[in-house]
């Protein structure tokens, strides 16, 4: 089989990887031993079964990937799938894990007097342009988005926006960094993603797959 045959599958780096992994094993697919070894430099690993490889990116990338055909299945949340709105991808399978919200927060002391309804425009650093713009225009708030792709929680305390747009889970980065949590844009969970040609294309093997998934997340 030729490297282009292969079935690749993407999976986001980071604590995801961690609630991922065991759902991928129990679906048979188990990595070459590199794929745990943090001193590797590796970006595409082989597994158990010679025609699938497994890519590690970051969760953003797994989307693009997928989309692009470069990845034909992936793990990646619904808040990235917001973010970008690929035709291309198809989500059949919610994996139940990764279970964070995307909200807005601002600093403690703002919060504590303001009121989310009486917004008219809002400037916000987040990694989720599309998403928060489309949540406020959608009951008429002008939101100005500044694009960062991390520690989005340092942006009020230095006056580059009042409010961000990010994940919170356990709520401690927040809590941290004297911000509260105000308003809730979206649940997200990981999903199985697919491109839709290759569901096509390869119908049997990615259905296959597809279920793989499903019995071992309890589905
Ligand atoms: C995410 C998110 C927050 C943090 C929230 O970042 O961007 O910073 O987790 O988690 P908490 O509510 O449990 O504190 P992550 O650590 O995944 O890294 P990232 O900044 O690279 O996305």
């Amino acid at each position: 089989m030729s490297p282009q045959d292969k079935l690749v599958i993407a999976l986001p780096k980071g604590r995801i990887l961690d609630e991922a992994m065991p759902l991928v094993r129990a679906a048979g697919i188990l990595p070459e031993p590199a794929f745990d070894d943090p001193k590797s430099r590796l970006l595409r690993f082989a597994t158990n079964h010679p025609h699938i490889d497994i890519i590690r990116v970051r969760s953003f990338d797994v989307a693009t990937f997928v989309a692009f055909g470069a990845a034909h299945l992936g793990v990646a949340g619904n808040d990235v799938l917001m973010e970008f709105d690929y035709p291309e991808i198809y989500a059949p399978l919610d994996l139940g894990i990764g279970a964070c919200r995307l909200s807005v927060a601002e600093p403690d002391d703002l919060a504590a007097s303001d009121d989310p309804r009486r917004w008219s425009h809002v400037r916000i650093a987040t990694k989720y342009p599309e998403v928060t713009r489309r949540h406020f225009a959608a009951r008429g708030v002008q939101a100005e988005c500044v694009k960062l792709n991390g520690a989005m929680e340092l942006a009020p305390s230095l006056g580059l926006c009042t409010r961000i747009v990010d994940l919170v889970s356990s709520g401690a980065t927040l809590k941290a960094n004297g911000l509260k949590e105000v308003e809730v844009l979206a649940e997200v969970t990981s999903r199985l993603i697919v491109n839709r040609a290759a569901l096509k294309t390869r119908p049997d093997e990615m259905t296959g797959w597809i279920e793989a998934f499903r019995k071992a997340c309890g589905g």
